[in-house]
């Protein structure tokens, strides 16, 4: 296994919509493991393949909440229920709405409320290729949604004003550019 690098804002492969996985054979669930291996290495709770620069509709999910001990202590290490989504598709949604503070892998400490429908039923193919369909609502409705909307080049932040988006790209442009002086310089 390995960690794959995490592309972030403004890197144009997170605009591109992603492609359909036509094969679920071994060297895509190869590809799945390094990213499964590097959402929990990040640490995050999801990952799409596009933000390690493969454009495939695929993303990994772990909504596990850590152990609980008796003494209502949280473990140090979490339970892992990993989920993988293989060309998944969003096929209804709730009219009630929610709305939750989110961040993004590909836009680090950033963090702003998000507000999406509470709940979505998604089809989609697990890593057996099998046909799956998963009602989803709370921290694994606002994930999924989230990672399905990568698979489409869209980002959390296209959810808020255009104002504050506008800040946090000019934001990550200069971090960009300064690291690229460093590189070359
Ligand atoms: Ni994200």
């Amino acid at each position: 296994m390995a960690l794959l690098p995490i592309v972030h804002v403004p890197d144009p492969v997170l605009r591109r919509v992603s492609k359909p996985v036509e094969r679920v054979d071994d060297e895509l669930k190869k590809f799945i493991e390094n990213m499964l291996e590097t959402m929990y290495e990040a640490p995050g709770i999801g990952l799409a393949a596009v933000q390690v620069g493969e454009p495939l509709r695929v993303f990994t999910v772990d909504c596990a909440e850590r152990e609980v001990s008796e003494r209502g202590e949280e473990s140090e290490v979490p339970k892992r229920e990993p989920i993988v989504f293989i060309n998944p598709k969003i096929v209804a949604t709730s009219d009630e709405r929610s709305t939750y503070d989110e961040g993004c892998l590909s836009i680090p400490d950033y963090y702003a409320d998000v507000e999406r429908p509470a709940r979505c039923t998604v089809e989609y193919l697990d890593l057996d290729g099998k046909e799956q369909v998963m009602e989803t609502e709370g921290i694994m409705s606002v994930c999924v949604q989230h990672e399905y909307d990568h698979l489409n080049g869209t980002l959390f932040i296209d959810h808020i004003s255009k104002l504050k988006r506008d800040m946090v790209i000019r934001k990550f442009t200069k971090i960009a550019k300064a690291n690229k002086t460093v590189f070359i310089g």
